[in-house]
């Protein structure tokens, strides 16, 4: 095979390898070089079986390896992550389904119950607003970094801080900034010896409702869901249509009562409900019969069966998209204008003076 031909072929390979099999360029670099090598000069002939099976086998297990198992490791090798609840306590998350809730999710699946409902709360962008504070000596400093700043994003040069910083003010910066842009503008203010603060917000109509940031929200969860949350999941009933809401969320927005009202019969609580009935999972009291969860539906009453239970456990304990993780942290205040800790405990004043991380 002639230089020019066996070349062509190895720039064919190394595309391949990069845009097709998203291999690390400098591999497929090498794959090409390879190709190159074994048709120019080691005279590799196309035209024969054994080259063109060959070739097929090292694609074959060069894609599986890149695209199957890296991906499959990369999953199983996830672990626990230290999270907060809502009084702030640490705990390990995921939490492994408890008690009857294991049950529960048979039922769940069982029932159908993801034809209409998915459990994956997404979001659409991340905002992130600035705000910074110089004092005396560092003022000119921190005006200049402000304008470069502006400079270099092409962002507005007139108003608010582009006139002046107020010397001992928080002042804000910028509002509604990429993640790149913030932790250009926290570099240059950090670097002029300026107190910098950092807003995270995220949007999506999925998440909660925020009359500013995030007007169109649905309140189904507090941030989006990602792969950590299906660790305990057998399996993930993530779900593709969305006739009824998200239940990623479920068991942080419902008492039992309500969860087992809406089961009976979602009428009760929405004249207008189009979600289906599951009487099946109930049974009719005794006449007189009393009890925690005996509903009362027109004349009626009914009790849950133990697999009502069940399923009631297992939407529960969905809290999914609840608890901040490394990975899907959820929206953070400018710790600046929170209010002052009153005569502050150690570990508040030391919370509040933590760098918030501005790249997530
Ligand atoms: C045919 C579609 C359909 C099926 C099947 C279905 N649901 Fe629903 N579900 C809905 C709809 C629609 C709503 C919204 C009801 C409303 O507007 O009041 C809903 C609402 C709910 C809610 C209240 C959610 C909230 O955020 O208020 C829960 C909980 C729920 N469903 C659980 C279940 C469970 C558990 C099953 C399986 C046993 C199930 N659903 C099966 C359509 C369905």
């Amino acid at each position: 095979m002639t230089i020019g031909l066996s070349f062509l072929c190895g720039l064919l390979a190394s595309s391949v390898s990069y845009f097709m099999l998203g291999l690390w360029w400098p591999v497929a670099l090498l794959v090409g070089g390879f190709a190159w090598l074994a048709f120019g000069l080691l005279d590799v002939k196309m035209n024969s079986t054994f080259t063109l099976l060959g070739g097929m086998l090292l694609i074959f297990c060069v894609s599986l390896s890149a695209m199957v198992l890296r991906a499959n490791d990369q999953l199983s090798g996830l672990q626990f992550a230290n999270t907060q609840d809502e009084e702030g306590t640490e705990f390990r998350y995921p939490v492994p389904l408890l008690g009857q809730a294991r049950y529960g999710e048979k039922i769940y699946k069982a029932s159908g119950c993801v034809a209409c409902h998915t459990q994956q709360v997404t979001h659409e962008s991340v905002e992130l607003d600035v705000k910074a504070m110089a004092g005396e000596k560092n003022h000119a400093a921190a005006q200049e970094a402000v304008s470069r700043f502006y400079r270099s994003t092409g962002r507005k040069t007139s108003g608010g801080a582009a006139l002046g910083l107020p010397v001992g003010e928080w002042e804000t910066i910028e509002t509604g900034l990429n993640p790149a842009d913030a932790s250009k503008a926290r570099n240059f203010l950090a670097a002029a010896g300026a107190s910098v603060d950092v807003q995270v917000r995220f949007r999506g109509e999925d998440l909660m409702q925020n009359e500013h940031s995030n007007p169109e929200g649905r309140g189904w969860g507090r941030r989006r869901s990602v792969a950590q949350d299906y660790l305990f999941a057998e399996p993930p009933m993530l779900g593709s249509v969305r006739i009824g809401p998200d239940l990623a969320n479920v068991g942080a927005r419902h008492t039992r009562d309500a969860l087992m009202r809406i089961l009976l019969n979602p009428r009760i609580i929405r004249k207008d409900s189009k979600m289906p009935q599951h009487r099946f999972l109930f049974e009719e009291a005794d006449e007189g019969e009393q009890g925690r969860h005996i509903i009362q539906d027109g004349d009626k009453a009914y009790k849950p069966t133990a697999d009502a239970e069940a399923l009631v456990d297992y939407l529960l304990s969905l809290k999914g998209a609840n608890y901040p993780l490394p990975e899907a942290p959820v929206n953070q205040p400018f710790t600046s204008s929170l209010p002052d800790p009153a005569p502050a405990p150690a570990e508040e004043a030391a919370k509040t003076t933590q760098p918030v991380e501005a790249d997530k």
